[in-house]
């Protein structure tokens, strides 16, 4: 007698658990496992520092020195492209001949510490001195 109702206990007992796991295999998110996991991709994307995946970045960002022109397309285009706030226009000889006459020590003085609107470094804060003599050779050659 004892027995069978022991059995019985342990036939509820699995019973149970076939229903929790069949509850659980409900209450997953809609979707097949490839939309699941790819809608968790970008958490598990996230580089955190110390991780190798940064390094390509990293490594991009400073392969070397950048040309003059690579330093005058990336930061004083936006200006001197179409002349800013009076910047003198990459090609304009009418712009750059007073510029030209103050002569290179002064235009290196001003590409390097800025002057008016002109920011400092031409707001590259990261570039060297090669690069940004490189970038105002690039400017003054244009209109030699
Ligand atoms: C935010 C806009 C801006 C950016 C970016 C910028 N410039 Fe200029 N730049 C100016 C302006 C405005 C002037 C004119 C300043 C003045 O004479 O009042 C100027 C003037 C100059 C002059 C002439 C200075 C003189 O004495 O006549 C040089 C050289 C120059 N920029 C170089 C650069 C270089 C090189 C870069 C990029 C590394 C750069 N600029 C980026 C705005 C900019």
């Amino acid at each position: 007698m004892f027995r069978s109702r022991l059995s019985g206990l342990k036939g509820f007992t699995a019973l149970s658990v076939v229903c929790v796991l069949a509850w659980q295999a409900l209450a997953l998110p809609p979707g097949t496992d490839d939309e699941i996991s790819e809608r968790l991709a970008p958490i598990g994307a996230i580089c955190r520092a110390g991780d190798d995946c940064g390094q390509a970045v990293t490594a991009a960002v400073s392969s070397g020195p950048m040309s003059g022109q690579e330093v005058y397309d990336t930061f004083c285009f936006a200006c001197h492209m179409v002349g800013v706030s009076g910047a003198p226009k990459l090609g304009d000889t009418a712009d750059w001949e007073p510029r030209l006459a103050q002569g290179m020590d002064t235009l290196w003085d001003h590409t390097k510490n800025g002057i008016n609107l002109m920011p400092a470094g031409g707001s590259c804060v990261s570039c060297s001195d090669d690069e940004l003599r490189d970038a105002l050779d690039y400017m003054v050659s244009s209109v030699e």
